[in-house]
């Protein structure tokens, strides 16, 4: 493929004239794009996108740069049905139904795409790729139902897409969004999780990240309401309590931590706030349990930090019964988590959750079967380099960090033989704590099973209904979402 290929608007598909009555007589739904043009791809289409067909009057061209220039009034809308790669010496002849009379066959494609795009006989080899896209008309009546409040947003700039998740769609020409928000442009893994699984399981729904740019959240909710296409989707770090007081109604998992990280519009457009962390991170820790043949349950848990994803994980914790205590820097926080927890859950038979401050890790790490850091010590950032399992303090000088490894190793010799050691912190290596966990031969679990099985228990909310008529299982979308975002199941 040639290097140099213009930066095309998502949004347009181009005809030649010759092609142009086939259009406006809706006899043509099928193009052929050389190479891998699907969903995220550059200039890829996505299934389920409304795109507006044009009539060239200037072609382009993309070896020299040249934008091609389209006939005023010429346009129609069409919706994109499907994106099929395939290699060209596998077409057959039911790949051809639908496109040019003039491209009926490997032969004439292979002639049409050498022309079109400049490309030598090789680079149209029957090896070569060709991506086919399959696309159904709008009528003008349907085009003028669709105003987009969202869209509406984006001009304003209140609202832009997020540009480091990887293959995250730059437009929302779709039937059916759910949209994640984010408080900043990360490569946030959303995308291409859940869009993949979509794929795989044919519903009709993309996923598409975009980030807040103002903070404008009574605006951005009244858009999400009222915008037909928007079934609900993620809120990010920073947005999850933030958005709460925008949101028409709270799931229990969402109203006791006072977060929700997954929103469902319901039927009367209101807008529905779950939290799936908690579920997520204890979805991980009874697999883990499971392939050793034991059991959560009664397990003595230490929980390193009181911060937002704190709170999911202890009242999910609890709500499993194990046995946990709180440590944290703010001791009133860890205090009011316990309080909170034990009120919720009562007097009952089980033990009440504790708290300690920071300093008495030391003296409760030797009864833990499980030390959880969900505390950012050791996240990307300042305390990258701190262990959590010691007090951190800035800056980090070679004097600070001295001192925190060398708590954090005295306390880790108290650890006992079998124990598991968590850090929910995400990153590409392992944080302080799991290096040194590992290094003693301690069993350690990272944060990848939390963000993915908080995504599944995520879809399964939002689009449980369709799964089940597929015969689809949570196991199945697991393992879509872990094979797209690179993880190892
Ligand atoms: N794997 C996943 O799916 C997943 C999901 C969500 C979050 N996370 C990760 O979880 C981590 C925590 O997120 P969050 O939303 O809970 O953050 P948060 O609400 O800001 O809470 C931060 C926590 O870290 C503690 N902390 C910060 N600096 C400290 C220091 N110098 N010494 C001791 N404690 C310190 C805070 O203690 P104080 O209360 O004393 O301030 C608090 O307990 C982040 O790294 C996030 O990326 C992972």
């Amino acid at each position: 493929m040639k290097d140099c290929r213009l930066d095309l608007d998502p949004n347009e598909m181009a005809f030649r004239k010759m092609y142009w009555p086939l259009v406006e007589a809706g006899i043509l739904t099928k193009v052929f794009r050389p190479g891998k043009r699907q969903c995220g791809d550059f200039r890829g289409y996505c299934k389920g996108q409304r795109v507006t067909a044009r009539r060239i009057e200037r072609i382009g061209a993309d070896w020299f740069g040249v934008p091609p220039i389209f006939s005023e009034g010429c346009e129609r809308d069409v919706e994109i049905v499907s994106v099929v790669v395939k290699r060209i010496g596998d077409l057959s002849k039911a790949d051809f139904v639908g496109s040019s009379p003039d491209v009926r066959d490997v032969k004439s494609l292979r002639y049409h795409l050498g022309m079109i795009y400049n490309l030598s006989p090789e680079e149209v080899g029957r090896n070569s790729n060709v991506t086919i896209i399959t696309f159904n008309y709008f009528n003008e009546e349907t085009r003028m139902e669709n105003k987009l409040p969202i869209d509406q947003l984006l001009e304003e700039g209140v609202l832009q897409f997020a540009s480091h998740p990887p293959h995250n769609p730059k437009t929302l020409s779709f039937r059916r969004l759910a949209i994640t928000l984010l408080e900043d442009d990360y490569p946030a893994k959303t995308p291409i999780m859940w869009n993949t699984t979509y794929e795989a399981l044919g519903i009709e729904c993309t996923s598409v990240a975009l980030v807040v740019k103002e903070h404008d959240l009574a605006k951005i909710a009244e858009a999400l309401r009222s915008d037909q296409r928007y079934i609900g989707g993620g809120l990010g770090v920073g947005l999850k309590d933030d958005m709460l007081p925008f949101l028409d109604h709270l799931d229990q998992s969402a109203a006791s931590v006072n977060a929700s990280n997954i929103v469902i519009k319901q039927q009367d457009g209101g807008l529905k706030g779950y939290n799936t962390d908690g579920m997520g991170f204890v979805a991980g820790l009874n697999r883990h349990y499971a392939e050793r043949s034991e059991s959560l349950l009664g397990k003595n848990v230490l929980l390193l930090g009181s911060g937002g994803t704190a709170n999911a994980i202890a009242f999910k914790l609890a709500g499993a019964g194990v046995k946990l205590v709180i440590a944290n820097r703010t001791l009133s926080k860890a205090e009011n988590l316990a309080a909170s927890i034990n009120e919720l859950y009562g007097a009952s038979e089980r033990e009440p959750v504790r708290f300690c401050p920071e300093a008495e890790i030391i003296d409760i790490i030797g009864t833990s079967d499980i030390v959880i850091n969900s505390t950012t010590k050791g996240a990307v950032g300042p305390y990258s380099c701190y262990s959590a399992l010691a007090p951190a303090v800035l800056p980090a000088s070679a004097e600070n960090l001295a001192e925190n490894h060398r708590q954090a190793a005295e306390i880790l010799r108290q650890i006992k033989q079998g124990a598991l050691v968590v850090d929910v912190v995400l990153r590409n290596e392992d944080t302080p704590l799991l290096a040194s966990a590992k290094a003693i031969g301690l069993q350690t679990m990272n944060g990848i099973p939390m963000v993915l099985n908080q995504g599944v228990e995520a879809f399964s909310i939002m689009h449980g209904n369709e799964l089940l008529s597929l015969g689809k299982t949570k196991k199945e979308v697991a393992s879509f979402m872990a094979k797209a975002a690179g993880f190892s199941e």
